[in-house]
């Protein structure tokens, strides 16, 4: 069947650098289990209802590989789907994971230039490894599948599958933000990156700031492919295909994290933080130890309101949770230290008999952990310099039971597209801004707590992370461009008519 007759979704593929499983030993013999992430979960029922598989990294170096298959060889009677790994070598983990993923894409894409390492082997190796995946892609592919690869380790995959002359649909969504063309024109190899994005049918965004950043980009350096918009698409015509880009925020599994919050295990781990917390308004950060999140500005911002707002002392605590992650790349170490410092400074300068400002944990919480912190924390500082979205904000929401927290957050989070109506929007590098806010929150009235926090709740549940799905795979397997209703878009008031004109 041609693509353009499809009207209903065959099986699915799925396609990410790593596969959504937690991989462990015991007693020498490597187990695994489904991970928790919001994307497997709202993958999983489309997967098991129309047949499908997962292809991705397992985490694990391709030495293990025969282990990993055999473990893996009996995934659909558990999971109702398949997952298949794909092995890296040590070589590869290192110039395409660490190197050309983690050292140019990631930093270039949070805008952050002077991050980057744009070294030619880098890129030699991360299309080596994504023309590895295309392969392992052919070998599972039957007639009627629809792919749908994530982010942007594998931008290139569909370039690949061209080359290897399958005609087949597929669909990519990056998850993090798409950088402006001035920064965007900075890699030496974005025409390559561009022309692979248009071998795909559908490209999706997180908020209209990326697909604005996208389709400015085409139209600066692709001029010989026409963009048009139309509905809640743009459309770019190559020799081969109309290429879709579409806006497709993201989200959590609402309802889940809300029952889970509830339950007993997570009010006595609400309690017993609090407890040991009295008189106190927590103020929680969580994040990857990652330099995007703006861990520094907000540890500075949180010193600059106690020194200001002196009745802040002693009443408010600081819990920030630092999860590890890409720790064997330099600047990932560098920034942990950084943190460290500033905790121990800061502490040092305020704490009080039976108060210290800042609770500092630099490791993986439990899930009841973490939904106690979010359950019992009054305010929840989220301030990264840029987000593709930011999930930890929702989640905040989601579990906020009683309707009393508040939430701060970075107008450059994607988040603040949907939620800066009812949020305290901060410029994250503003850190007296920041400082103002935390003490806003504080001393925020009851009813004015509640109402917003309401109206956060309201909407975070409206567009939950099943409604992503559909909204997604319904763009990819219809041809009628309908126009679908997209999460608002936020104009920062300070920037004027530019920063919000549309392309
Ligand atoms: C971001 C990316 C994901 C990535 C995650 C964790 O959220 O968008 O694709 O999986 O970070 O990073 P890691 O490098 O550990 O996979």
């Amino acid at each position: 069947m041609h693509d353009s007759e499809r009207t209903h979704l065959e099986r699915l593929m799925i396609v990410s650098n790593r596969l959504p499983v937690v991989f462990q030993r015991e007693d020498d013999r490597l187990t695994w289990r489904s991970g928790s992430g919001g994307l497997v979960t709202a993958l999983a029922p489309v997967l098991r209802d129309r047949g499908g598989l997962w292809i991705g990294w397992s985490g694990l170096p391709s030495s293990d590989q025969d282990e990993v298959d055999d473990a893996l060889s009996e995934s659909s009677a558990a999971t109702g789907y398949e997952l298949k790994a794909v092995p890296l070598t040590e070589e590869e983990l290192e110039l395409y994971y660490h190197g050309f993923a983690n050292e140019v894409l990631w930093p270039l894409f949070h805008d952050l230039q002077s991050h980057c390492n744009f070294q030619p082997e880098y890129w030699h190796s991360y299309l080596q490894v994504n023309r590895k995946f295309a392969m392992h892609i052919k070998r599972q592919l039957q007639a009627g599948d629809y792919i749908w690869v994530h982010d942007y380790h594998l931008m290139n995959v569909a370039a690949e599958l061209r080359e290897l002359e399958l005609d087949t649909p597929v669909g990519f969504f990056l998850h993090i933000p798409f950088p402006p063309p001035d920064i965007f024109v900075k890699l030496p190899w974005r025409f390559h990156i561009l022309r692979a994005l248009l071998s795909y049918d559908l490209v999706g965004f997180q908020t209209m700031r990326d697909k604005r950043n996208f389709v400015q980009c085409l139209r600066m350096l692709m001029k010989e492919y026409p963009v048009r918009s139309t509905g809640g698409f743009h459309i770019c015509s190559t020799e081969v295909r109309d290429v879709r880009i579409g806006v497709f925020p993201i989200s959590i599994d609402y309802h889940d994290f809300e029952r889970r919050a509830r339950h007993k295990d997570v009010s006595e781990a609400a309690w017993y933080i609090h407890e040991h917390l009295q008189q106190q308004q927590i103020v929680l950060g969580i994040d990857r130890l990652d330099y995007t999140k703006g861990i520094p500005y907000r540890l500075k911002a949180f010193r600059n309101a106690l020194r200001r707002f002196p009745e802040l002392q002693e009443s408010m605590t600081l819990v920030q949770v630092v999860v590890p992650s890409r720790t064997d790349i330099a600047k990932y170490n560098a920034l942990k230290i950084e943190i460290e410092s500033l905790v121990s400074e800061i502490n040092g300068e305020f704490t009080r008999s039976g108060w210290v400002p800042i609770h500092y944990i630099f490791r993986h919480l439990t899930r009841t952990e973490l939904l106690g912190y979010y359950r019992t924390a009054e305010i929840a500082l989220i301030t990264p310099i840029k987000d593709g979205m930011n999930l930890v904000a929702k989640e905040y929401c989601a579990c906020n039971i009683e309707d009393n927290g508040v939430l701060i957050l970075s107008e450059f989070a994607g988040t603040a597209a949907q939620l800066h109506k009812h949020a305290l929007l901060v410029n994250p590098y503003d850190v007296e801004g920041v400082a103002e806010a935390l003490r806003d929150a504080f001393s925020m009235p009851y009813d004015e707590r509640a109402e917003r926090m309401r109206q956060l709740r309201s909407s975070v549940r409206r567009y939950d992370i099943y409604r992503w799905v559909e909204r997604f795979l319904e763009a990819a397997i219809s041809r009628h461009l309908a126009d679908y209703p997209v999460v608002a878009e936020y104009i920062p008031p300070d920037y004027g008519d530019d920063f919000g004109a549309s392309v």
